[in-house]
């Protein structure tokens, strides 16, 4: 199979890539992070796909970077396979993506959930950045992907005592977008992420690169970059359907164009 520690699949326009390595709840090893790249890249250039759910199992999203590979590990080891450049795969998907939590998201399974453009949990997930117990700190992003979403103080809780937040905690500090009853987790990550495949790709996609924008550019820069962004919609057969459709009461049929 083209995968082993991953389940890849497309359900209508929403493609599904499920953490599939239970023995070792998820923990993500060289493999496995290479396979999410390559699975990533797959959904990327499937034109067929408008949206990408992830999931892990119902015990764990993904209890972490795999402890027992990087055990033995010398600096010059951590230093010359730095799997930066496969996570950067990853995350140039144009294509929004949401993390379906259940269970455990610590250390780089949280940093994975992160790398997502938004996260579902179920009441039952937690969230923790726990590398700090271990002798060492996130090195998947982690201290900057969670500070930039729940701000400094919480950040520097969770990264410094390395403590677990359930699915509440997460959602009042803004790390998670929804929090489900569990048996509806997968369901509700793959009816949102229906609905935006649904839409322009033309309008997600800006709509996702704009939002990105947020985190890197002042103010004055992103709401410029909004704006040209915004008038060159303008330009697509989608707009002028989307809005064709309103006037007329009807559904919108969007081409991406
Ligand atoms: C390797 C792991 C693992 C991990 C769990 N397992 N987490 N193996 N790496 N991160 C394995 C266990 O060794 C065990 O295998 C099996 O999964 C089941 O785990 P248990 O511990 O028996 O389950 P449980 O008692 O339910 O506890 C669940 C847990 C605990 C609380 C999630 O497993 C845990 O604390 N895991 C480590 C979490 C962590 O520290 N993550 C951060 C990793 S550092 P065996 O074969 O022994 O039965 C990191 C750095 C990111 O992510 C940046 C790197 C650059």
């Amino acid at each position: 199979p083209a995968y082993d520690t991953l389940l890849v699949e497309t359900r209508g326009a929403v493609g599904l890539i499920t953490l599939n390595r239970p023995k070792a709840l998820n923990a993500l090893n060289a493999q496995v992070i290479g396979e999410l790249a390559r699975a990533f890249e797959a959904m990327e250039a499937d034109e067929a796909v408008g949206a990408v759910v992830v999931t892990g199992s119902e015990k764990a999203f993904a209890a972490g970077a795999d402890i027992k590979e990087m055990a033995a590990k010398t600096y010059a080891e951590a230093f010359l396979e730095d799997f930066t450049p496969v996570w950067r795969r990853l995350v140039a998907c144009r294509k929004p993506s949401i993390a379906a939590v259940s269970g455990y998201a610590l250390g780089g399974g949280c940093e994975l959930a992160m790398m997502c453009d938004m996260i579902f949990a179920a009441d039952s997930a937690k969230f923790g950045q726990p590398e700090i117990t271990l002798g060492i700190i996130p090195g998947f992003g982690g201290t900057q992907r969670l500070a930039k979403a729940v701000g400094k103080a919480k950040a520097m809780d969770l990264i410094l005592t390395g403590r677990m937040m359930d699915a509440a905690e997460a959602e009042r500090c803004g790390l998670v977008a929804r929090v489900v009853p569990a048996e509806r987790l997968l369901d509700e990550a793959l009816e949102a992420a229906a609905k935006i495949a649904g839409f322009s790709r033309l309008a997600t996609l800006a709509a996702k690169e704009a939002v990105d924008v947020a985190s890197e550019a002042s103010l004055a820069e992103g709401v410029r970059f909004e704006r040209r962004l915004f008038q060159g919609l303008f330009a697509t057969e989608d707009q002028k359907e989307g809005m064709a459709a309103f006037v007329e009461k009807r559904k919108p049929a969007f081409r991406n164009r």
